[in-house]
């Protein structure tokens, strides 16, 4: 058994990013020049992941154009001598099979992977939030080795200060976190208060789930903020089987939102080869003038 099918949930409305995603989708922001929703397939095949399913809404057709072939551009950009940008494009969904699944309503994450439910069949799959970047497959890699080794469910894990976990799901950890980061997970609870938080470990936007998870969203009641919440299935799965963390110090950006999304471009644009010196000048000029 591996795990070759990764589900990406774009189907969302985008609110904090208003009203720049009322056209443009915050899964298509770019990160200097190339959309967040590319690095996170990039995450995703440099884990061994082939099939890509994103759930998609009928009313964001631009997600599906950027895999769409575009010929024009590409004879223009050949004739223009402009070959190695003809070939990155040619490149977008080739080295990956890509393929759609629809939430037209946004119900919530636990909604929106069950939309993927018939695409990814009876296998353990990968989630991975595309406003979360992580910039390296090391994660999602380990994480799907410790789904194979365990026959459960696996989410990414981060420690962060105590003070700062209202935001995020947080686990009960069921024993130590071990050498390899990884620690067994009793319970996990949503946005919690930190004073009732069970630890300081948060759960990050990356998840590997066997299709058990599919049964569970399908019995889903409306959570949180009244929508069906991916974390109330997880805690089903880990009341019941195996259910596995594994913790990672990892660089996260959130581009959910303006603040996060600049960190993101500023910080990602600083190490690029072409772009990063220029970045680098026009940061250091702008801080000069205080
Ligand atoms: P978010 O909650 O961050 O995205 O979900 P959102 O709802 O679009 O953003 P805000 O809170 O209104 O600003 C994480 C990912 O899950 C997708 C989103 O598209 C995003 O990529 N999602 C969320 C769905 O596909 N369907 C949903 O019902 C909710």
């Amino acid at each position: 058994m591996r795990v070759h099918t990764a589900v990406i949930p774009a189907a969302g409305l985008g609110t904090r990013f208003l009203p720049a995603t009322k056209a443009v989708p915050k899964e298509l922001l770019p990160i200097i020049d190339v959309p967040a929703l590319q690095l996170v397939i990039d995450e995703a095949v440099g884990a061994g992941i082939d099939h890509i399913v994103i759930v998609n809404s009928r009313s964001k057709p631009s997600i599906e154009a950027y895999f769409a072939e575009s010929r024009p551009v590409i004879d223009k950009l050949i004739s223009s001598g402009r070959g190695d940008m003809a070939e990155r494009l040619q490149a977008i969904g080739r080295d990956v099979q890509i393929s759609f699944a629809y939430q037209d309503d946004p119900r919530g994450l636990g909604h929106a992977v069950g939309c993927a439910r018939e695409t990814v069949g009876d296998e353990p799959f990968a989630v991975l939030l595309p406003d979360e970047l992580m910039g390296t497959s090391e994660l999602l890699s380990a994480m799907c080795d410790v789904c194979v080794s365990t026959g459960g469910s696996v989410v990414g894990l981060k420690r962060i200060p105590r003070d700062d976990v209202s935001a995020y799901g947080v686990i009960t950890p069921a024993g130590e976190v071990d050498a390899d980061g990884v620690v067994a997970i009793a319970d996990l609870v949503e946005k919690p208060a930190v004073a009732d938080a069970p630890s300081d470990l948060i759960v990050i936007g990356r998840y590997v789930l066997t299709p058990d998870v599919f049964e569970a969203i399908a019995d889903l009641r409306p959570g949180a903020g009244g929508e069906l919440q991916l974390t109330d299935a997880l805690r089903v799965q880990a009341a019941s089987r195996p259910f596995h963390g594994v913790l990672r110090d990892v660089r996260r950006f959130d581009t959910g939102n303006p603040v996060g999304w600049l960190a993101a471009v500023v910080e990602i644009g600083l190490e690029h080869p072409t772009y990063g010196p220029g970045i680098r000048a026009e940061l250091e000029r702008l801080l000069r003038r205080d």
